[in-house]
């Protein structure tokens, strides 16, 4: 019998008042505590305390410059606002949810304190631009400590190349064995992604060190601001040139979530080869118990968990870009209370990439290369059948598309006799091609194959030396 929804019977009972209760027990006191909960911001937006406290005593600062409010005014708001930040420090602050945010719960505690001048600190700006700007230095705070953790990642990996400039490993496409590589060459392939990432956050902070504090709600103010006096005071370029975008605009969150995303993915690529490498059918590095935890049932187990979930906390970040620009890609000009929503995704995308870099740089100085097992595996897989080609082309002068085809006989013929390219007789290669000499073993092994590769940005142990001592210097 088909059930339906809503129809309750012994397999399905009503949901209970108490199953009510825990879920949204307050709703029921009514439409005022239904409309707090969803209005407020206070729970989140907390996190940008001190840039709300930066941003008032700059506006105040500038109020009493341009003389809006008098200097005794000026005085008891920069005391207020510094005993309210030592409050908040000290965990002693008594944030409120019916005052919806943490623009209204600090101006109404600096109020019920100094009294009228903490009512005056709001002449000339809106929470509107205040948020704006808030959220604004809260990003551009971030930037600068992702900054400096990119930075770190980077110096782990180029100590790590530099270490490991002549260790040979497989190069993969595809996940199949390609050509022979060196391990330092691969982690400087990470160092240039994130250097890029690294630029990408600067150029972040450029676009967005512009101050929209004095855009008001949104049309500006009548009041004789100087909006160059606190975009100076608060360490941008100048104020925003359109009150309008002031207010309206959230691309610099959107675009810094790019960068954290961008980022984030770079390190779920490296984190994704650590899994592998670490699998024991590779074996090409270990990570040690700081990285690793150990199954409750099975005792040989030690798995890369610090690696997974790197690699899976980037759907996070990767997520809260795709929430914003989905919010804000149907607001007409100016603020809605939709863009309240910015905050959460870019707290949690910047928190977590905090963890996932500072986890990211520990297991680069924690693994430890099985430097054997590498070798080994970069000599398998006919790896160098490439350079068999390459020597065709060079020494018997034929064309490349000719060597190819060769060499393809040769790998086919190894391969059935279960043997290396280097394992085949002089005989056995001069059946595939009769101008074939003893020559050609020098560029069979996997370290002439890697030594050969001296084109700028390649492999070569001596290219990976030179362009590490080049990032340790730059990094410096
Ligand atoms: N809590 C609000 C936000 O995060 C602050 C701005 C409120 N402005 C307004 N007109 N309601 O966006």
């Amino acid at each position: 019998m088909e059930r339906r929804v809503g129809t309750s019977t012994k397999d399905n009972p009503p949901v209970s008042s108490n199953a009510n209760r825990q879920w949204g027990g307050r709703f029921a006191e009514g439409p005022s505590a239904i409309m707090e909960a969803i209005n407020a911001s206070i729970g989140f937006d907390r996190k940008m305390w001190r840039q709300d406290i930066r941003g008032s005593l700059a506006h105040a600062a500038m109020l009493k410059h341009v003389g809006i409010i008098s200097a005794d005014d000026e005085a008891a708001i920069r005391d207020g606002l510094d005993r309210i930040a030592g409050r908040i420090e000290g965990g002693d602050f008594p944030f409120d949810e019916a005052l919806e945010d943490i623009h209204m719960n600090i101006e109404a505690r600096l109020s019920a304190m100094i009294g009228d001048a903490g009512k005056r600190l709001h002449t000339g700006r809106s929470r509107n631009d205040q948020v704006a700007l808030d959220v604004r230095l809260w990003v551009r705070d971030a930037i600068d400590g992702l900054s400096g953790q990119v930075q770190d990642v980077m110096r782990a990996l180029v100590a790590r190349a530099e270490e490991h400039a002549g260790t040979v490993m497989p190069g993969f496409t595809h996940l199949q064995p390609a050509q022979p590589v060196t391990l330092g060459h691969h982690f400087l392939a990470y160092v240039e992604m994130l250097s890029r990432d690294l630029s990408r956050l600067g150029d972040c902070r450029a676009r967005l060190n512009e101050c929209p504090l004095g855009a008001a709600a949104l049309a500006g103010t009548g009041f004789p601001i100087d909006r160059h006096m606190t975009a100076k005071a608060l360490g941008f370029d100048g104020p925003t040139r359109n009150s309008l975008d002031s207010v309206a605009s959230r691309d610099f969150a959107a675009e810094f979530l790019f960068c954290c995303s961008m980022t984030a993915t770079h390190l779920s690529r490296l984190a994704e080869e650590i899994v592998i490498w670490t699998n024991p059918y590779f074996g090409f590095v270990k990570l040690s118990d700081a990285f690793t935890t150990g199954s409750s049932i099975m005792p040989q187990k030690r798995n890369p968990d610090a690696a997974e979930l790197v690699r899976g906390k980037t759907g996070r970040v990767v997520g809260a870009l795709v929430g914003l620009l989905t919010v804000m890609k149907g607001l007409a000009m100016t603020y809605f209370k939709d863009m309240q929503e910015d905050k959460e995704g870019v707290f949690d995308a910047a928190e977590t990439l905090t963890l996932s870099l500072a986890a990211t740089a520990g297991m680069v100085r924690d693994l430890k290369p099985d430097v054997g097992r590498l070798a080994a595996a970069a000599g398998a897989g006919f790896s160098t059948a490439t350079d068999l080609a390459d020597w065709l082309v060079r020494e018997l002068k034929m064309p490349f598309r000719d060597a190819h085809h060769v060499t393809g006989a040769l790998v086919a013929k190894a391969e059935g006799m279960g043997v290396d390219l280097s394992g085949l007789t002089i005989e056995e290669m001069r059946e595939a091609e009769p101008r074939i000499h003893e020559g050609v073993y020098d560029v069979l092994s996997v370290a002439a194959s890697v030594r050969s590769r001296t084109s700028y940005g390649g492999t070569a142990p001596a290219n990976v030396a030179a362009m590490a001592a080049e990032w340790k210097a730059k990094l410096a």
